[in-house]
């Protein structure tokens, strides 16, 4: 029974009358009459965990997506009983629970309905599979408007929308297609200018209904498992989003060189060819730190082999690439060939490491290397002999990263493109069907792979990307947007996707830039690549079916593009790795789309194409050809065009000229920052100045971070990094910058450059660290308003006479 509709309720089941409630410490358990359980747990003040079971029992509590380090803890908790409700009270919310339907509204603390249940809780009983289909409704005012929910390729507000999760491997994908290759059940709703979070931690085949089927009810539903939501309140946006990442856990940070640019196709081959590009690279000085081995690398498609003819010899030339500045990264899929003289298969055989159909046979399907079994990721021995699996590509042959591919998991050539729902899977001891390991599969693969490569590549940082996902795979991979195509349409989704998921706590992601199938024309690719530089993951990939995507082979101008483009994304190495950072600690989104970054503006949520990019660079990307530029909106307040450096005020729509070598930019006014210089990889150069373009602002106190470190290793987690906080405040004839320094790392320069753009006085007098100074002490030059200063100075006024 495939059940497709939250409405479909010929069987639909409710609970009744609450008969008992009682309270152990965290966890208060309301019990009704027909053997409904409602346990509500109180991780925070703002996150609470809603749980049902139907028949008195709940399942081993047990998730993947949910992270140890998660902060726990609550300052109050007070429940009261009323005669038709019980009311609990913490310090951010308030909730009631009715007692004649056990139905939950949960308010603010002055009284503001934030999610209130419509049917609330209900569920089918499945007989075919034992349990029950789990189902929630909730009430949808008029105006509400939805976010997140991972790589969905359509409208950012997912209002009038349903949505299926089902990790999928969907080749060339369109727009409003759905399912797609990750499964991410967590999503944002706001409702004037309130925002709350819910995630459905199931891994069941799931649905979400925003309005679609019921004007004024969202929904979400489940083929199995329990019902089982966390919510969280804001009601700011970003409030949410960090509180759903701390719960489903952060990122270590990546290897600085991971930020670079990544150059791939399916594939290079043979290893002469893998120099003739890297060499390319070198001689058009277009910067580079990563270079990808598709399938080809292998002998026959089998994961861990090399194809010797190829590379005769993987240990020297990972080793003269890695001379040059190139990271090699290979690809590795969940398909183990069948074949009893392969190391890999043999291993797995030997220790019963192979998924198995329900009735004993293993699952057996077709991939890139022909007949496969299958790895069971979600057996804790068999992540453990796949990251050992590693030893040979990370420490002896020096491979840097690892991408993890086809793991949604795909299977060729048969319905459902996937495992038959009768596989079994351990699941950590919890065994189950593929029917709810699906969707968890590929991050247990990315994870035993992360393992891996961690426990060889140690002590620098690993790097892994995958493809297919569930909440909580940000703890160890960064990952890519699948298979999209390369048309004007496939920017426009690229642009959402990496918007979603950034807001879905995955900020590490980018597209195919110039799209996976078919050719880009020249023009096309260079608004892609103007895009690309501004996703966290920036890698160029294509099939290599219809020609190269190499920059090159576009022609010159576009080769101009391409190198002013990835230079500037080099050159913005510490904004970005500053921006990760923030990521990795507060689970603060890369990429902020509009609606997050002023929530509180009406006009900002339907926007889709405009975001920003950290905190102060708003970036809006050309997706049309023949195009001089384009209308955009500008948020509150006021900006500074990056280009032409003309101040602008915020609020309302513009055109902005944009030919073909410039993506509309803007810097938050008060913006101060840091540059690196130019490096054709990560590394190339000893950092002899930090550059820091300071943009003017009338009025209150901004501020602005650099964080800076080994670039790799696990030092910064010891305190060995370098956080500068600057904060600036300007005057009609004076800017004041302070900075405040923490950590232990001293930075290789000892001067930075500063230049003020917007100044509108002329400067004639500095005071360092309280004493005046000569200008020319600070090499003063008047025509670009630049000053050279110790890096570690305190406190700089700039003024006018
Ligand atoms: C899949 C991947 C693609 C890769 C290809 C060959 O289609 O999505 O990125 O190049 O397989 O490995």
């Amino acid at each position: 029974m495939i059940v497709n509709t939250e409405l479909e309720h010929k069987g639909n089941l409710f609970p009744g009358k609450i008969i008992s409630f009682s309270q152990d410490v965290d966890k208060l358990n309301f019990i009704t009459e027909n053997g409904v359980i409602l346990q509500i747990t109180i991780l925070r003040g703002s996150v609470i965990r809603f749980r049902y079971a139907t028949d008195k029992n709940f399942e081993k509590d047990f998730s993947y997506a949910i992270s140890e380090s998660g902060a726990r803890g609550y300052s109050k908790l007070e429940v009261e009983e009323h005669d038709a409700h019980y009311t609990i009270i913490t310090s951010r919310v308030q909730i009631t629970i009715g007692k004649s339907d056990i139905k939950t509204i949960i308010y603010d603390l002055e009284g503001n309905v934030v999610c209130k249940d419509d049917w609330g809780f209900h569920w089918e009983q499945s007989y075919e599979y034992g349990g029950n289909i789990v189902k929630m409704s909730k009430s949808a005012p008029l105006g509400e408007c939805y976010y997140g929910l991972g790589d969905k390729p359509m409208h950012l507000n997912l209002k009038g929308k349903r949505i299926e999760n089902w990790a999928t491997d969907q080749y060339a994908f369109g727009k409003d297609q759905d399912p797609l290759y990750k499964s991410v059940p967590f999503y944002i709703g706001m409702y004037e200018e309130r925002a709350y979070g819910i995630f459905f931690d199931n891994t069941f085949r799931s649905y979400f209904d925003f309005c679609n089927e019921r004007r004024n009810v969202t929904s979400f539903w489940a083929q199995g498992g329990e019902m089982n939501y966390y919510f969280f309140y804001g009601p700011n946006m970003q409030d949410v989003i960090t509180r759903y990442t701390d719960l489903t856990g952060k990122p270590e940070l990546p290897p600085l060189w991971a930020l670079g640019y990544h150059q791939c196709k399916w594939s290079y081959y043979p290893e002469s060819k893998v120099k003739e590009i890297t060499g390319r690279f070198r001689e058009l000085q277009i910067p580079c730190d990563a270079i990808y081995l598709d399938i080809d690398y292998m002998e026959g498609f089998r994961c861990f082999t090399w194809n010797k003819e190829y590379f005769p010899d993987p240990k020297r030339m990972v080793q003269e690439l890695s001379e040059d500045g190139f990271k090699t990264i290979v690809i590795i899929d969940p398909g183990i060939k069948i074949d009893d003289e392969y190391f890999v298969y043999q291993e797995a055989m030997e220790k019963d490491y192979f998924c198995k159909r329900a009735d004993g046979p293993y699952m057996r399907g077709k991939v890139w290397p022909g007949e496969c079994y299958f790895p069971d990721f979600t057996n804790p021995e068999v992540r453990e002999w796949w990251s050992g699996l590693f030893k040979e590509i990370i420490d002896e042959i020096g491979v840097k990263g690892v991408w993890n591919d086809m793991n949604e998991p795909a299977v060729m050539e048969v319905p459902g493109k996937t495992f038959p729902g009768d596989v079994r899977h351990n699941y950590d001891g919890n065994p189950c069907s593929h029917r709810k390991a699906h969707n968890i599969y590929g991050t247990q693969m990315a994870r035993a792979t992360y393992e891996g490569v961690k426990r060889f590549a140690y002590p620098k940082r690993p790097f892994i990307i995958t493809r297919s996902a569930y909440s909580g795979a940000q703890r160890y991979t960064s990952s890519w947007t699948g298979d999209n195509v390369a048309t004007w349409e496939h920017l426009w989704i690229a642009n959402i996707q990496a918007q979603r998921m950034s807001m879905s706590g995955m900020s590490f992601t980018g597209s195919d830039i110039g799209g996976f199938a078919e050719h880009p024309t020249g023009e096309l690719y260079a608004r892609w690549i103007q895009l690309g530089v501004f996703h966290p993951f920036c890698r160029t990939h294509s099939s290599g079916d219809h020609g190269n995507q190499e920059p090159w082979t576009f022609g010159e101008e576009v080769v101009d593009v391409t190198r002013k483009f990835v230079e500037l994304r080099y050159q913005l190495l510490p904004y970005l790795y500053t921006m990760f950072w923030e990521y990795a600690k507060d689970g603060i989104p890369m990429l902020k789309p509009l609606v997050l970054f002023d929530q509180n503006d009406p006009q900002t949520h339907y926007r889709t194409d405009e975001f920003i990019f950290g905190n102060q660079i708003l970036v809006c990307p050309v997706q049309e050809p023949n195009a001089k530029g384009r209308r955009m909106y500008i948020p509150r307040g006021n900006w500074y065009n990056y280009w032409t450096r003309e101040y602008t005020k915020g609020g309302m729509e513009q055109w902005v000229d944009a030919d073909l070598d410039i993506i509309p930019l803007f810097i938050k006014e008060g913006a101060i920052i840091p540059k690196y210089p130019i490096q054709q990889y990560v590394g190339e150069k000893k950092i002899e100045q930090l550059k820091l373009e300071v943009y003017y602002k009338l009025g209150s106190k901004e501020v602005s971070s650099v964080f800076e470190d080994d670039q790799d290793g696990y030092g910064y987690t010891k305190g060995r990094f370098s956080l500068r906080s600057f904060s600036l405040t300007g005057k009609e004839n004076q800017v004041i910058i302070q900075q405040h320094k923490n950590g232990s790392y001293i930075t290789e320069y000892d001067t930075m450059k500063i230049e003020i753009i917007g100044l509108p006085f002329k400067i004639s007098q500095i005071e360092l660290d309280n004493v005046s100074v000569t200008l020319e002490s600070l090499h003063f030059d008047d025509q670009n308003n630049t000053i050279v200063v110790p890096k570690d100075f305190t406190e700089l006024h700039i003024s006018s006479k």
